[in-house]
Order: C-alpha cells, then sequence, then structure tokens
C-alpha cells in the first residue's frame, strides 16, 4: 500500500471524544519506549508525526493520525510505566482499557515487543485480555536492527515456543521490525491493506 498522506488529527484521553465517523483503526500498544510512536513515523515516512524520545513515557494520550483519508493509526502511550504515581498510573490504564473496549472501529490492536527481550508479563497478561475481550491483534517485534541475524531468529523462535508453552495454542500472526531499516514497512502495511480491502 502506498501512504499518499499521514496527517495528525486529535490527541486525548477521552474515548468518546476520538474522531466520529465509521473509518477503521489501528492501534500501537506495548511497553513505554519499545517504539510505537517511531514504527508510526517509520511506516508514515515521515520523520515526526509522531513525538518519540529516548525517555520512556513520551506519549501521554491517545493520538489520532488519518492516513490516506481513508483509516488511522493510533499512537497510545506505554503500559507499565513506572515513574508516575500509583493514582495517575490507574487513570491512565483506566483510559486505555476504555479506548480498548469502547471503541468500535478499532479492528486490530498491534502489540509492539522489543524483540531483545523475553516475553514480559505485562505484554502477555495483554495479549491474553485482547484475546478475552475478542479483539484481533498481531505482535510486531520492535529494535531487530539491534541483533545480529542469528539472534534475531533465535530471540524470535523463543519467544513463539513461550506464547505456545502458555495460553496460546498457536503463535498469533507476527511481524519483525526495525523503524530505523524500514523492515518489516511493507509487511505490516500490506496487513493493514488486506484487512481494509475486507470490511
Ligand atoms: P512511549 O511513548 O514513551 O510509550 O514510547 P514509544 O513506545 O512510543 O517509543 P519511541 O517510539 O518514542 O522510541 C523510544 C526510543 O527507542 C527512541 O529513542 C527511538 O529512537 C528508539 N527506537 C524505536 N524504534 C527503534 C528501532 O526500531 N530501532 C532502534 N535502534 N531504535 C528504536
Ligand atoms: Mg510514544
Amino acid at each position: 500500500m502506498k501512504i499518499k498522506s499521514a496527517k495528525f488529527v486529535i490527541s486525548n484521553q477521552d474515548v468518546k471524544r476520538c474522531p466520529d465517523t465509521k473509518l477503521p483503526e489501528y492501534a500501537f500498544i506495548g511497553r513505554s519506549n519499545v517504539g510505537k510512536s517511531s514504527l508510526i513515523n517509520m511506516l508514515t515516512n515521515h520523520k515526526s508525526l509522531a513525538k518519540t524520545s529516548g525517555k520512556p513515557g513520551k506519549t501521554q494520550l491517545i493520538n489520532h493520525f488519518i492516513i490516506n483519508e481513508d483509516w488511522y493509526l493510533v499512537d497510545l502511550p506505554g503500559y507499565g510505566y513506572a515513574r508516575v504515581s500509583k493514582t495517575s498510573k490507574a487513570k491512565f490504564q483506566k483510559f486505555i482499557t476504555n479506548y480498548f473496549k469502547q471503541r468500535r472501529q478499532l479492528v486490530c490492536a498491534f502489540v509492539l515487543a522489543d524483540i531483545r527481550h523475553d516475553p514480559q508479563p505485562i505484554d502477555t497478561e495483554f495479549m491474553e485480555w485482547l484475546g478475552e475481550n475478542g479483539i484481533p491483534f498481531a505482535i510486531v517485534f520492535t529494535k531487530a536492527d539491534k541483533l545480529k541475524v542469528g539472534a534475531l531468529e533465535r530471540n524470535i523462535e523463543a519467544y513463539k515456543q513461550q506464547l505456545l508453552d502458555g495460553v496460546w495454542e498457536e503463535v498469533p500472526p507476527y511481524f519483525v521490525t526495525s523503524s530505523t531499516s524500514a523492515l518489516g514497512r511493507d509487511e505490516l502495511l500490506n496487513y493493514i491493506d488486506e484487512i481494509n480491502k475486507s470490511l
């Protein structure tokens, strides 16, 4: 799929104030610093459409970007970001949970995981929660450029095996990406294109 246009639309904390259209959307979720905002920039070929940072906790709101005037990419705050107070963490998680539960336009969630690490309980628990709530999702492994090919392949296999050893009978769809080399860009955009066409 060709990206003809990508524009920021709105940021907010309230799912009820997200764009009031019927266009399909795809949300990026995962731990802080995993590379959600960077991936949006990589996919859209923009340097700083979504704000990124070396420090975790950069994205704090639900951010909608409209692509080709036809569908949305949604950048979300990271879960599991420890350096906020307990009350604001609970509030934070509430609006993210509400977004996933209430947003009818959401057709697929992308759960991002840094391929350098083993599956983290917070990620696998979130995938299970998506499954229980009937929300389709795919896994996006990020930062593939940080590993050599052999280590990358070993980590992918180990990650898949740990999912199968857990609650999953089959491995969910997954993509291997790098925001610095654009690895996985075509595959991810084609996946979105196929879903858009099937709607
Ligand atoms: P929050 O908004 O805080 O939840 O983080 P985020 O998941 O949006 O991460 P962000 O895109 O801001 O990236 C965090 C850091 O990781 C930045 O320093 C990025 O440059 C770096 N980064 C993201 N993706 C990649 C990647 O594929 N490769 C490399 N080498 N660095 C990456
Ligand atoms: Mg971000």
